[in-house]
């Protein structure tokens, strides 16, 4: 089936999740982190990733603002700032307004010219969602932001996944989904989605039971894996 319709992970892959700690750390009051910000980054994406998929396996869902804050404390302990206040609600705030990859804007207006539905489909909670894409300003270049809040377990249930089909109306294989994440584009891939994996950092593929149709190292060439 020809594709009809661009779905993208948010966390990594529009929206850069390492810019909250690149900016604290370049700001005189949180010098502290100056050294330490790409480790205190790490264990913080690491974390609230693992909390995501323990709170699914075990059924005891709260929504990724919690499971965002529970990763940062465990980072901020890990790293020796759990002390530091100030920096903890900095960070938290910065999450809000995280800057999306340069070629975000222009690959969109792309898949939206050439009559694509666009999607992000994300853990996140509807009012993060909103205020990344507010704050990246890519609004206009998205027809819906789902969130798995709608389903109350996270990525990757296939309920999750489902819920694309239920906004579109479209098949399986209509879909092309983007993730930065590769246990992410993995998954989706079991579930039937053509997909496309965007390791920029040149990480070693999952070893998991399906593999992305699509490695990319950026955003740029989506629009021509749809055909565009
Ligand atoms: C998301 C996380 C997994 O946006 O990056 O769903």
């Amino acid at each position: 089936m020809p594709i009809t319709t661009c779905v993208f992970d948010a966390y990594g892959t529009l929206f850069d999740v390492a810019a909250a700690a690149r900016q604290a750390a370049s700001e005189p009051a949180f010098a502290a982190i100056r050294e330490d910000w790409p480790i205190l980054a790490e264990h913080w994406r690491s974390k609230q990733l693992q909390y995501s998929w323990l709170r699914a396996v075990t059924g005891a869902h709260e929504d990724f603002w919690i499971v965002t804050r529970n990763g940062l404390d465990w980072a901020l302990e890990k790293t020796g700032h759990a002390g530091d206040a100030a920096l903890r609600e900095r960070l938290l705030a910065l999450y809000w307004e995280l800057q999306a990859y340069p070629e975000v804007p222009a690959m969109l207006a792309a898949l939206k010219q050439g009559g694509l539905n666009t999607a992000i489909l994300s853990n996140g909670s509807p009012a993060m969602l909103q205020g990344a894409v507010d704050s990246a300003g890519i609004g206009d270049l998205l027809d819906v932001s789902l969130s798995v809040e709608t389903v109350g377990i996270f990525k990757p249930d296939a309920a999750v996944y489902d819920l694309v089909g239920k906004h579109f109306g479209c098949a399986r294989d209509e879909v092309l989904f983007v993730s930065s994440n590769g246990w992410d584009a993995a998954a989706a891939t079991g579930y039937g989605f053509a997909t496309a994996w965007v390791n920029r950092s040149g990480e070693p593929m999952d070893r998991l039971p399906w593999t992305p149709a699509h490695v990319l190292t950026n955003l740029t060439d989506i629009p021509k894996l749809t055909g565009l």
